[in-house]
């Protein structure tokens, strides 16, 4: 029987009403961690790399490390390319192997956007890679990491406008596109709320699959209305980055003069476990190979 490749994930879900969690991470141990979980909670398990964790990962060493959990756990692990910017990054990543790309031409003008989304389209069919997201209006907050002083506002004016999004998948051929309805990078003092009746006319005006974009911090019970309106795909980095480090300073200050790595990071490995564990639950993603 031929693999189900990730599009085959998103279609069930999309008619089951539940979702994928994209993991971003950017080492072994991170990994192993979302990998305890997902076989606790016999989850299929979408991992990410942006432009920072695969420079620090390397994309063969990704695509390897992702194939040999899918050959030891027989789970459905799949290996997404997170926030690409150029052409030249994700051929580099889909000839590594990667089987899903997202293009971020947030910074282009929208017909330029269009343009080289296309390219990525045209690129990625060749590869028979099975999804391309696509991406236009970037997404707030910056980088994956703790604001907890700072309350964000959003300017509504900038979320995703359903018209806008018909012509960008119609004219790119995207599959999947992410859409800005209140989700930012990052865990700020308040999330702020996300609007469903945005995600509801983007609906009715395109067919794709929408994903989320900055799900940690996000409140749980407008991150599961978003999956009941149809987002197939949550990303997940903030609350793996700070679950594996602050587990890791807590070790190290308890324990100042060891220095053999697997015993100093098993604590990093199980902080990680339980968080991702989480996710697979909220996102309805248990029992779904
Ligand atoms: P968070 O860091 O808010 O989880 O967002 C991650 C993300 O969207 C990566 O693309």
């Amino acid at each position: 029987m031929a693999k189900k490749n990730l599009k085959t994930y998103y279609e069930k879900a999309k008619k089951q009403g539940w979702a994928m969690t994209q993991f971003n991470v950017s080492c072994l141990e991170q990994m192993q961690g979302v990998m305890e979980a997902a076989i606790a909670k016999k989850a299929p398990v979408l991992f990410g790399t942006s432009e920072g964790d695969s420079s620090f990962l390397h994309m063969p060493q990704a695509v390897a490390l992702v194939e040999s959990y899918r050959k030891e756990t027989g789970l459905p692990v799949f290996l997404n390319f997170d926030h690409g910017k150029t052409l030249e990054i994700l051929q580099s990543a889909a000839d590594a192997g990667y089987d899903a790309l997202h293009f971020d031409g947030s910074a282009h003008e929208f017909k330029e956007n269009i343009a080289l989304a296309k390219k990525v389209v045209a690129m990625a069919r060749k590869k028979k890679i099975s999804v391309v997201e696509g991406e236009f209006g970037e997404i707030p907050g910056g980088h994956s990491e703790f604001h907890k002083n700072t309350a964000l506002v959003l300017d509504k004016e900038n979320y995703t406008d359903p018209e806008q999004a018909r012509e960008f998948v119609k004219k790119t051929g995207v599959d999947s596109l992410a859409v800005l309805i209140g989700t930012v990078h990052g865990v700020f003092h308040k999330n702020p709320p996300l609007d469903i009746e945005r995600l509801q006319e983007i609906r009715n005006r395109v067919t794709c699959f929408y994903v989320l974009h900055g799900g940690s911090g996000t409140p749980e019970n407008d991150l599961a209305a978003a999956i009941r309106n149809g987002v197939v795909k949550v990303n997940i980095s903030t609350d793996l980055r700070a679950a594996f480090v602050l587990a890791l300073r807590d070790t190290m200050a308890k324990n100042p003069e060891e220095i053999a790595p697997y015993k100093i990071l098993p604590p990093s490995i199980e902080a990680v476990r339980k968080v991702a564990e989480g996710h697979l639950l909220l996102m309805g993603s248990a029992n779904k190979i």
